[in-house]
């Protein structure tokens, strides 16, 4: 079934350790983030603290809030926003750094190349992408896929801590170091976030990092260590409910 999901999507199988085969890398497109490697020594700057958005308690009243947005300079330039997409029952939340050109036309987070690796990862820890939820830490396309800016996080990231609060997941999994980076409130580079249980925000949301499916179709020597990342993020989520 797993397997022919993955042949669906016309992308190599994404395999456990002792099953030989690595997914070979795909094609790069334009619309994916630049290498996570020529990023990681850029540190940036610390991002004024967001402003809280007060209590939203509803999905369609945070969608509007969100698709209304003028609260940066990127809403000049989107087509749309992207809301982020899944399950609002879902134990697991996804959380990538921004639209890119295609989620930008579709309105939809991870729908390119990237995404289906995306999809492919997930689904090899038994999570088919319905059944997550997955947002960006912007809702907005940056032109030209650059690096969000500070104050763009901290006029965004209130949207994210709603869908939070809203979905309450049992598990975050941060996709790549924008992710990682703002979630943690830290400049610290991805390969010291990685492999290490984190929590996220006043629920304590038990919080994992790896890298982002964009950086891995251009690195993916590192599949295995994000294969590990996946299979730490699952068997915390296992441990958890067993000490529930
Ligand atoms: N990369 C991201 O981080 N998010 C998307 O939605 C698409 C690509």
């Amino acid at each position: 079934m797993r397997n022919a999901y993955l042949d669906a999507l016309g992308i190599d199988r994404w395999v456990a350790r002792h099953g030989a085969q690595e997914p070979a890398a795909l094609p790069e497109t334009a619309d994916e983030p630049r290498p996570e490697v020529a990023r990681e020594r850029v540190a940036p700057a610390a991002p004024p603290a967001p402003v809280p958005l007060g209590p939203i308690t509803d999905w369609g009243v945070l969608r509007e809030r969100v698709a209304g947005c003028t609260a940066c300079d990127l809403c000049k330039t989107r087509t749309q926003t992207v809301f982020g997409v899944g399950n609002t029952r879902a134990e697991w939340l996804i959380v990538g750094e921004a639209p890119g050109a295609e989620e930008d036309r579709q309105g939809e987070p991870f729908v390119g190349r990237a995404g289906q690796l995306l999809n492919a990862m997930l689904l090899a820890i038994g999570l088919p992408r319905e059944t997550v939820f997955i947002a960006n830490i912007l809702k907005c396309r940056p032109p030209g896929n650059r690096d969000p800016k500070p104050e763009e996080v901290s006029r965004c990231l209130p949207f994210l801590s709603a869908q939070i609060a809203l979905l309450k997941p049992k598990i975050i999994l941060a996709v790549g170091r924008i992710a990682a980076q703002n979630l943690l409130a830290t400049d610290a580079p991805l390969a010291r976030l990685r492999g290490k249980l984190h929590h996220f925000g006043e629920a304590n949301t038990p919080l994992v990092i790896t890298y982002h499916p964009a950086y891995l179709l251009r690195t993916p020597a590192d599949k295995r260590k994000a294969w590990e990342d996946l299979k730490f993020a699952r068997a915390t989520l296992a441990r958890l409910a067993g000490t529930n």
